[in-house]
């Protein structure tokens, strides 16, 4: 616990009867970026205004650098944060947003003036010291809050949502500069989106929210390719989630594709309880007769062309509906809505889970399917 730039530990925020975040507890390395990813009113928010001092937990403990900061105000806790609503100060300009938290920490003239220039070096905005806010694009206000939050030199650095207001061109061009901060700087990130593009993208683990609690923490990879819940596998990509059913002997049941099989052999058997497989559009190929696949028939309902790739909608005589994901290039010609055709998918790449299936994707989790 000891060498933990953050730890949250049993974090509960309630408000009356609404449950904000229940029992959190995230561990956060020294110059690690942790996202906290899920829809909207899962505590992320409530978790990370914690963490700044803005909002005081019902219980639990947490603790920057070893150190007990719940007693402590939002400015002694060495904590920058990063809003998605830039937050400056309209009737400021540029120089006075970025200096204002070493003011308030009574840094001497020269020594603003030195950290003030160079944050703004670091976000490529000098020359723009006296312009106001509304003087500036979105993008360049998003990098004076950028730079206003680590111009102090802050151990962690908090962004919620910071590039949510910003179309996709400039969300993906300042995804690229954070990270570009974050290996400069080597502070600690805590980053808030909803976006599971940008949590895949930008972080060395993630914390999948829902429902107040957390659902996964891993890395992407861990939480792309086995996760521990339906609720999960649907947040992250998309997902097609099968019925399952438990046939005795490690021996499994696919109604919706008319498959019965033998469980392959791997790690981590599957959970006898498992109820849903849960397989990437992208693990689903058209048959090829390799002997460890598993085929079946489909008919092509929808075809989406995506620029690089096209995904598919498929139906099987049992009326179970697949998404089927091809990359541009493949050899195979494009199919036709209509079109009969047989597919594979090797089992080892499905995840086994328990819970119930539901009807297509969606990123609002039914009841009862959190851990
Ligand atoms: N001040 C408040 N009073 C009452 N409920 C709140 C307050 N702040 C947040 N909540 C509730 O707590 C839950 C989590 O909110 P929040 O942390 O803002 O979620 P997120 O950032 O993931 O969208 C939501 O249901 C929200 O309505
Ligand atoms: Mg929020």
């Amino acid at each position: 616990m000891h060498g933990a730039a953050v730890s949250f530990r049993n974090i509960a925020k309630r408000y009356g009867s609404v449950v904000a975040l229940e029992d959190f507890t995230l561990e956060v390395q020294p110059g690690e970026f942790v996202t906290l990813l899920g829809p909207s009113g899962s505590g992320k928010s409530t978790a990370l205004n914690i963490l700044a001092g803005f909002t005081d937990p019902t219980e639990g403990q947490l603790t920057v650098a070893g150190r007990d900061v719940l007693a402590m105000p939002p400015e002694r806790r060495n904590v920058g944060m990063v809003f998605q609503s830039y937050s400056l100060f309209p009737h400021m300009d540029v120089f006075d947003n970025v200096a204002f938290p070493l003011k308030l920490r009574k840094v001497s003239r020269a020594e603003i003036q030195r950290r003030v220039a160079s944050a703004l070096e670091m976000v490529q905005l000098p020359g723009y010291e006296r312009r106001r806010p509304s003087e500036l694009s979105g993008g360049q206000r998003q990098r004076v809050a950028f730079a206003r939050a680590v111009v102090f030199e802050p151990a962690v650095l908090l962004m919620d949502e910071p590039l949510g207001a910003l179309d996709l061109k400039l969300r993906e061009a300042m995804q690229a500069e954070i990270k570009r901060y974050h290996r400069q700087l080597g502070c600690t990130i805590v980053f808030v989106t909803h976006d599971q593009g940008e949590a895949l993208a930008l972080s060395d683990r993630i914390a999948v929210m829902g429902q107040a609690r957390i659902a996964q923490i891993g890395t992407p990879e861990d939480i792309y390719d086995r996760p521990v819940s339906r609720y999960v596998a649907q947040f992250i990509g998309r997902t097609n989630a099968l019925e399952l059913l438990p046939m005795g002997q490690r021996r499994w049941q696919l109604p919706g594709l008319g498959l019965t099989f033998d469980e392959p052999a791997q790690d981590a058997p599957w959970p006898a309880e498992a109820a849903a497989l849960c397989l990437r559009p992208e693990h689903l190929r058209r048959a090829d007769g390799r002997s460890s696949a598993l085929e079946f028939e489909a008919q092509v309902s929808e075809v989406t062309f995506l620029g690089d790739h096209t995904l598919y909608l498929l139906r099987t005589r049992q009326a179970a509906e697949l998404q089927l994901h091809e990359s541009r290039g493949a050899q195979a010609a494009p199919l036709r809505r209509g079109d009969q055709v047989r597919l594979a998918f090797d089992p080892t790449t499905a995840s086994a889970l328990s819970g119930p299936v539901h009807a297509a994707s969606s990123h609002t989790p039914p009841p009862g399917d959190l851990p």
